[in-house]
């Protein structure tokens, strides 16, 4: 039974009535183009086929009632409480629940009529991995308020409006990357996004390679405020260059030449900050063209090297990530490996060769995790 039909039965036995909209959303896995879309650059996400999937109906008491059959728990708020974080038994919206509460808060915000609606959420993508699981979660209540109400955005629209949550009622200041991929990827696809004009298209991955997802199974409580610090050093940054390159606007508009012409302008963080933003949107430009090639042995070494630069420039890795990574590279048939995500513990992504993979990659991959770092990873193909 897939996602959208498990949620569907959930709902059909717990309300005993049919879904009026069922809505999928999938995470996603970046290949190329990490901490860059913040930096208004060009990222390269697959979304994948493991997602979060919210079967609905409405209500007509305004009443917001949402069963997460995977957690096991509930939350019950009124849609005009939202703005103050409050539930139905005036406690706080806390949690998972903070997605879908902040979803309607923001297309409410927009003057959309938002209805009262029972829901029953279920997923297959781990949280916290790295793989977008809260992106997912606010596109596929977003989808279905689209479904059941008077908003009707455009797919990017919809993104924009989840990235205003995650930003606004969440806190974490993420990029548009997640909630674009989540909305706007095709299965199969690799999605070309470019995150300042928001033109995305999409890119075949070639036949041969495989994308393998290896959560290494660590969480770090402190990722966010780490998130947002990396965001405020390459703000930083920015105003540090622009004063004296009068037309950047971002870190994208940082040559290798300029940072090099101007290094003294930033602290010795802000410069490795900053090097490896520059570095990975050329890493991108070669990583496109490697794509349209089909040369995927290229894109490998440049997710080899931008782990290395994510590990000593951005210092967003963590000794598990790079023990996943360092045992995927040394299978046979691996193309190349890298965090995935914002790093901070999560998920490692990896491209192997379709032989790799029949020959149990992901099995092996799984045993020297284990064997280098006494802990058990979550190891599996995607499409
Ligand atoms: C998180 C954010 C994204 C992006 C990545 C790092 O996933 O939500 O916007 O910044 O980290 O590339």
């Amino acid at each position: 039974m897939s996602l959208a039909q498990q949620s569907a039965e959930i709902f059909r036995r717990r309300y005993r009535r049919e879904a009026e909209a069922v809505a999928i959303a999938p995470g996603r896995a970046n290949l190329l183009g990490e901490h860059v879309d913040y930096n208004d650059g060009v990222v390269l996400p697959a979304a994948i086929a493991r997602g979060v999937a919210v079967a609905a109906a409405r209500r007509e008491d305004g009443l917001v009632a949402i069963h997460a059959a995977d957690l096991d728990d509930d939350v019950l708020f009124r849609i005009k409480d939202t703005a103050a974080r409050t539930n139905a038994a005036g406690g706080k919206i806390a949690g998972w629940a903070l997605y879908p509460a902040g979803v309607a808060h923001v297309i409410a915000s927009r003057g959309a009529e938002t209805s009262g609606i029972e829901a029953v959420v279920t997923s297959d993508l781990p949280s916290g991995a790295g793989l977008s699981s809260s992106a997912a979660l606010e596109v596929a209540f977003a989808r279905v308020w689209r479904a059941l109400g008077t908003w009707a955005p455009t797919d990017l629209e919809l993104a924009l409006a989840c990235v205003e949550t995650e930003r606004t009622y969440v806190g974490v200041e993420c990029g548009v990357m997640d909630q674009v991929a989540s909305a706007c990827g095709r299965v199969g696809f690799v999605l070309d996004l470019d995150c300042r004009s928001l033109e995305h298209t999409t890119l075949a991955l070639p036949s041969a390679s495989r994308v393998v997802v290896a959560d290494t199974g660590v969480r770090r409580e402190l990722a966010v405020s780490a998130y947002n610090t990396r965001r405020a050093e390459c703000a930083e940054a920015v105003k540090r260059l622009s004063a004296v390159l009068p037309n950047v606007e971002a870190l994208r508009d940082v040559s290798g030449d300029d940072l090099d012409r101007h290094a003294a302008v930033l602290t010795p963080t802000l410069l490795r900050r900053a090097r490896h933003v520059v570095d990975e949107c050329a890493r991108v430009q070669r990583g496109v063209e490697a794509l349209a090639r089909g040369r995927v042995e290229d894109l490998g070494t440049l997710m080899v090297a931008c782990h290395e630069s994510l590990r000593t420039l951005y210092e967003v890795s963590c000794p598990e990530l790079d023990a996943m990574v360092e045992a995927a590279c040394n299978i046979s048939g691996c193309y190349g490996a890298r965090l995935t995500g914002a790093g901070f513990g999560g998920s490692v992504v990896a491209l192997v060769s379709r032989e790799a993979l029949d020959a149990g990659f992901a099995a092996q991959l799984a045993r020297r995790y284990a064997a280098a770092t006494g802990r058990n990873g979550n190891v599996f193909a995607c499409v």
